[in-house]
């Protein structure tokens, strides 16, 4: 890997993506990071895969909301303010908050989220149905968690969606931590967690028969085409996607189906790809149970109480600093 320093100087005239795409492309195998695929058209292209029937993870998170709602509001700090790390738009975390108001006037709620476009609907939506929710929208990176420090205590961090499965398992444990940095003693964390399943189940959720996760990836190539002046010709690319068991992650890739060479103008860059070609987009990690405890552990939280579906495909887990 090409430290990003040495790259020939992006210009801070350039969109913000330019550091991310230079650095990717230059590695071996050619790779760009996840938060990339959360332009407008990716925040809208993954609204679309929680909704289908192969994609397991949103609903049954969302099942383990209605069911245990009460209860995971029960075991929280009296009044709590709400934060929450890509939040998108905020729609399981609507059950949450609703279950919430029950026990509370009003929730202060600090959604954190790249896309603007998701959090400007995750306001209107939460808002609208929650008179007594204050929403304080932030758009940024989990890398700078600055804005919790808006939030009052006692406080309850959401990290849902399995987003932390986007993760390497040392750049989650430097999340963690970090939250953890930003909490005091008592403050709570609500994870949810994509667990390890049959290999079938995961081949389908990520190789949807409608085609919308292949959408979703080949999104990124538009996007540097918009934002960077790229010409790359998204259907001369395939999604590639499948599990890679001695990981535990989903992998995705767009494949080249043609030796190719691609111009990148606002980078000055001319790409080569052979035939077959790969630039790895996303990893999608599975938890067990205990590699999860050991993870929180590892993150400076303690595991309160887990809840998962009665398939025991997915968990929700309530950690605290302590
Ligand atoms: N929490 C929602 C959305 C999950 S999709 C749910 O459970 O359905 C992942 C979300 O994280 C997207 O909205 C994406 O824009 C956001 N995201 C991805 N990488 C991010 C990063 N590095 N910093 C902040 N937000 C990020
Ligand atoms: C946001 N994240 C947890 C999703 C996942 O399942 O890893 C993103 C996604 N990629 C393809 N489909 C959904």
């Amino acid at each position: 890997m090409i430290p990003r320093q040495q790259l020939s100087p992006v210009s801070p005239s350039l969109p913000a993506i330019a550091a991310d795409v230079m650095e990717g492309l230059f590695r071996t195998p050619k790779s760009l990071p996840p938060k990339l695929l959360y332009d407008d058209k990716g925040s809208a292209l993954f609204e679309q895969i929680t909704c289908l029937p192969e994609y397991y993870p949103t609903r049954t998170e969302a099942a383990i909301f209605r069911t245990h709602a009460d209860e995971i509001c029960s075991r929280l700090g009296r009044n709590v303010s709400v934060a929450e790390l890509g939040a998108g738009t905020a729609t399981k975390t609507r059950i949450l908050l609703r279950s919430l108001l029950q026990r509370q006037f009003k929730v202060n709620y600090f959604p954190l989220d790249v896309s603007a476009a998701a959090l400007q609907i995750a306001k209107h939506e939460v808002e609208s149905e929650l008179e007594s929710v204050r929403v304080h929208p932030h758009v940024g990176d989990f890398e700078d968690l600055t804005f919790l420090k808006r939030q009052a205590p006692p406080r309850l961090v959401l990290y849902i969606g399995s987003s932390i499965g986007n993760l390497e398992r040392n750049q989650a444990i430097s999340l963690l931590r970090n939250i953890a940095a930003h909490l005091s003693k008592g403050d709570q964390l609500l994870l949810g967690t994509d667990l390890v399943k049959d290999s079938e189940i995961l081949h389908a959720a990520y190789n949807d028969s409608a085609g919308v996760t292949a959408s979703f990836n080949k999104n990124l190539l538009v996007r540097i085409n918009r934002e960077l002046g790229g010409h790359f010709e998204p259907d001369t690319f395939s999604h590639v996607s499948f599990w890679n068991q001695a990981a535990s992650r989903m992998e995705l890739h767009l494949e080249s189906a043609i030796p190719q060479s691609v111009r990148i103008d606002a980078l000055d860059l001319r790409l080569r790809f052979g035939q077959g070609e790969r630039i790895h987009t996303e990893n999608s990690y599975k938890y067990t149970l205990e590699c999860l405890e050991s993870l929180l552990n590892n993150g400076g939280f303690e595991v309160e109480h887990t809840w998962t579906d009665p398939l025991s495909w997915f968990a929700v887990t309530l950690a605290v600093i302590t």
